[in-house]
Formats: C-alpha cells, structure tokens, sequence
C-alpha cells in the first residue's frame, strides 16, 4: 500500500469531527503569513491541496487560487466542496508535487501544508521575487507516542525533515529562507478523539514501512493507547505534543 493509496481511500482531509483543543506556543502563523504576502491581483498555488478544505476556508482573496493534489479522490471531493462555496476562482486539479507540470514563472505564490515538495519545481513554479509558504510536521511530532509504539512517521529519519526541506529551498536558490520551529499543545477530549486522529492521520503510519493493505489502517495496540493516555491525561484533556515547521522563501 503506497502513500497515494493511504490518500485514496482517506478521501478527505477534514478534522473537524474530533473534539480537541489546541494552544500554540509559537508566535507564527501559517495563514497569518499567506495573508501578509497575497494581494487580490495574486496567481496562488497550494500543492497536496486534500479536498480543498482550507483554501476554500482559509485563503485570502485572489485572482487565481489552483490547488493541486496526486490523489483523485481528493480532487473529487474538493471539486465537491467546491460546489458549496461561490468562488469561481479557484479551481482544483491532479498533479505530483514531485513532477509538476505547471507553466514556469507563473505563481505569486505557491503554498503546501504538510504535503510533500521538490524544491526546484516550486522555484521554477514562482514568478521572481515569488513567495514559497510552507507548514510540515517535523520528526518530533508526537514523539513521546511514537517512542511508546517504537514506530510512526519519520521515526527512523536521520535527518529531520524542516533541515532537508530548508536545505533544498537553498540549493534550489532561493534567496531568503525563514525557517521556523513551530510547537503546539493538543487536547483531545475522550480516546475515541485521539483514536479517531491516529487512524485517519498517518502519525503512527512510516509509508517507507509499510508492506499490505492491513497496515493502512495502522495496527494499534490499545494497551499502548491506554498507557500513553494514563501518562498524559491533563485537566485539559489528552496531551499530544505536536511540532511543526514554518518556511517562509523569497525567490
Ligand atoms: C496531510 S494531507 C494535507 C492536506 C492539506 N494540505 C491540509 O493541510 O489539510 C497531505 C496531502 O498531500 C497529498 N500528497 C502527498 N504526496 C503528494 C504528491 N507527491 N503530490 C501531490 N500531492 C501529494 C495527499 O494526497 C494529501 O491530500
């Protein structure tokens, strides 16, 4: 079962079910940046766009806003979600981050939340001075769980991703390059929440590891989720320890 395959049958990207609570210690934000750089004349890219949820929810106004992803399904449900909003601006389609077939020089802007990307295909992607924004869950993302179960997404990593990404957008020539560690508490209110994030969410899932379909829906073992529960329940709720990563890249 490949990663695509994962996507496939997740269909969606949408969270909004579960019931948590989140408090972020960094003094950055994603979309706060995305709105200090677009303007209405803007021409937007986001990449690994899901079903669309957030740019229809979250993206300011602009000219032109594409959003792309490798999975169909996530294409069809976004052009689903499409119909219920009235933006004729935006329009989403089928493409690999990895092989981007988009004209040179053709984007303001090109967005990616945690998805995949190739570095050079974004800086040929972006008209000069273009901006690249980006948010990635980094290696030590829920660490204490995935130490608990000795497996999960990037838990054999030698490098952490944000220093691979950050390289990459240098070698590729961008000119300035912010990286910034982000760090986020999350509450989950029961175990079906926290559940419900590990089976849709591939924290506890290394896609270079996985071998057959059973693993899809990752193996977990309740007695683990039981211990980690114990050692983290807070009067908030359950503790997840999330760490992500902000770029900001100027072409
Ligand atoms: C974790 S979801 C994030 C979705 C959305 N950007 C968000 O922040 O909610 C990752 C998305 O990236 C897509 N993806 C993963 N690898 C990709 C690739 N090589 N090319 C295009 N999309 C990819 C997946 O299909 C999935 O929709």
């Amino acid at each position: 079962m490949s990663e695509l395959d994962f996507y496939e049958r997740a269909k969606n990207w949408d969270f909004s079910h579960i019931n948590m609570y989140e408090d972020c210690m960094t003094d950055w934000d994603y979309y706060g940046e995305l709105y200090d750089h677009a303007t209405e004349e803007s021409r937007i890219l986001d990449l690994g766009t899901g079903g669309g949820e957030n740019v229809l929810k979250h993206f300011p106004k602009a000219k032109e806003i594409i959003g792309t992803d490798f999975s169909e399904e996530m294409i069809k449900t976004a052009n689903e979600n499409l119909k219920k909003y009235n933006k004729e601006n935006i329009v989403f389609r089928v493409m690999d981050n990895l092989n981007m077939d988009v004209e040179p020089e053709s984007f303001d802007i090109i967005t990616a939340r945690h998805t995949i990307i190739d570095a050079k295909g974004i800086y040929n992607a972006l008209k000069p001075n273009g901006y690249l924004i980006l948010r990635g869950v980094d290696k030590l993302d829920c660490w204490a769980l995935k130490r608990l179960f000795g497996k999960g997404q990037a838990y054999n990593d030698p490098k952490p991703i944000s220093f691979i990404d950050y390289e990459d957008l240098l070698d590729a020539g961008f000119k300035h390059v912010e990286l910034i560690p982000i760090h986020m508490r999350e509450y989950y209110k029961t175990k079906e929440d926290l559940m419900l994030l590990l089976y849709k969410a591939p924290i506890l899932t290394d896609f270079s590891e996985v071998d057959g379909m059973k693993e899809v829906i990752p193996n977990i073992d309740e007695s683990l989720i039981d211990k980690y529960i114990t050692e983290n329940t807070t009067e908030k709720g359950i503790l997840l320890i999330r760490r992500y990563y902000g770029i900001v890249a100027q072409k």
